[in-house]
């Protein structure tokens, strides 16, 4: 559906997005991550057929997204990151226009128009001016505004910017609702989101690509791999004890609730160490009321993927 090859864009002789290659398949939703900065905007852009790349190529469906654009933009709804709604138009007239626009008419504009407004939940606030609603009401407009010619590929940047969270939730599920039948890249910097939402993660850094793979495998490919938390009741030298166990790169002791002592263990990966501390408080009659694993995060390799080169430009 996407196809990019050796993008690059530069500003005024800076580079913005340093030869990026990528590929997203039909029906895929594709989380575009990134520090700020990053080129992921940028990117968006140029794929949305709205600014030229320097060099390279991007197609979409087989269309040059620059050369064709008129034909790419029939394919893809855009979600630019501060979108341009005008301010002084009621929703409804403002959707309605922006799909005569996209090539809609009579009758099917009309439903349609209806359809994305319910969609999108703002069906109530029709009639309202679109420059009196708050952000997180814009944003379901213009998410409304890039569904409604019903584009097969929906390109969002950053969609659930603003949002509160109960939005954030409706949205999810709103982009769970267009798939099979529609392609989706979206840049956020929720990485919640994207490890319940997204089947792929691209990450960028720098205008390069630094990762290419599904949340499971980027979360799992870490280094640091996770941690053990434990609350015991025991000797003061647990910790310790506990550091000298297979496994256990670091231990750190958190706070102590009068003769109850908490630990965090940062653990190698691929281990887990918690039959090793259960065997351990059994032999040295230590207590335990707490013992959990928490498995890294996308949060986590994005951390690691931004402090991995020098800082932002
Ligand atoms: N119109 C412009 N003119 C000049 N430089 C620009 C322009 N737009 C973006 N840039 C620069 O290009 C780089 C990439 O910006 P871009 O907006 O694509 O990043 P981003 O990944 O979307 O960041 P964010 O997470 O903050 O939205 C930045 O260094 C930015 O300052
Ligand atoms: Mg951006």
């Amino acid at each position: 559906m996407i196809s990019v090859s050796q993008l690059t864009k530069s500003y005024a002789g800076r580079v913005a997005v340093d030869g990026i290659s990528f590929e997203v398949a039909p029906g895929e939703i594709v989380g575009f991550l990134g520090p700020n900065g990053a080129g992921k905007s940028t990117t968006m852009r140029i794929l949305s057929g709205y600014m030229p790349p320097t060099s390279g190529t991007a197609t979409i469906g087989g269309k040059d997204v620059f050369r064709e654009s008129l034909a790419v933009r029939s394919q893809v709804g855009y979600m630019p990151e501060n979108a341009p709604l005008y301010l002084e138009m009621a929703v409804k007239e403002y959707l309605h226009f922006r799909g005569a626009l996209k090539g809609l008419s009579g009758k099917d504009l009309r439903v349609r128009t209806g359809e994305v407004m319910e969609l999108c939940g703002v069906t109530d606030v029709r009639r309202r001016l679109i420059g009196n609603l708050s952000k997180g009401y814009r944003q379901r407009v213009a998410l409304a505004d890039a569904l409604i010619h019903r584009p097969p590929l929906l390109i969002l940047d950053e969609p659930t910017n603003g949002l509160d969270p109960t939005q954030i939730r409706q949205v999810r599920e709103l982009l769970r609702g267009l798939r099979p039948q529609h392609t989706i890249l979206l840049s956020t910097h929720i990485l919640a989101e994207v490890e319940q939402t997204c089947d792929r993660v691209v990450m960028i850094h720098h205008g390069r690509i630094k990762a290419n793979d599904t949340p499971r495998n980027l979360t799992q490919g870490l280094r640091a791999a996770g941690t053990v938390y434990v609350e015991l009741q025991g000797a003061k030298d647990a910790g310790k004890k506990l550091d000298a166990l297979p496994g256990v790169r670091k231990v750190v002791t958190e706070k102590t609730d009068r003769d109850w002592q908490a630990y965090t263990l940062r653990i190698e990966s691929n281990t887990d160490v918690r039959e090793a501390i259960q065997e351990l408080a059994t032999k040295e009659q230590w207590k335990i009321r707490e013992l959990h694993r928490q498995l890294p995060t996308l949060e986590d390799v994005f951390i690691e993927l931004a402090a991995s080169d020098a800082p932002g430009r």
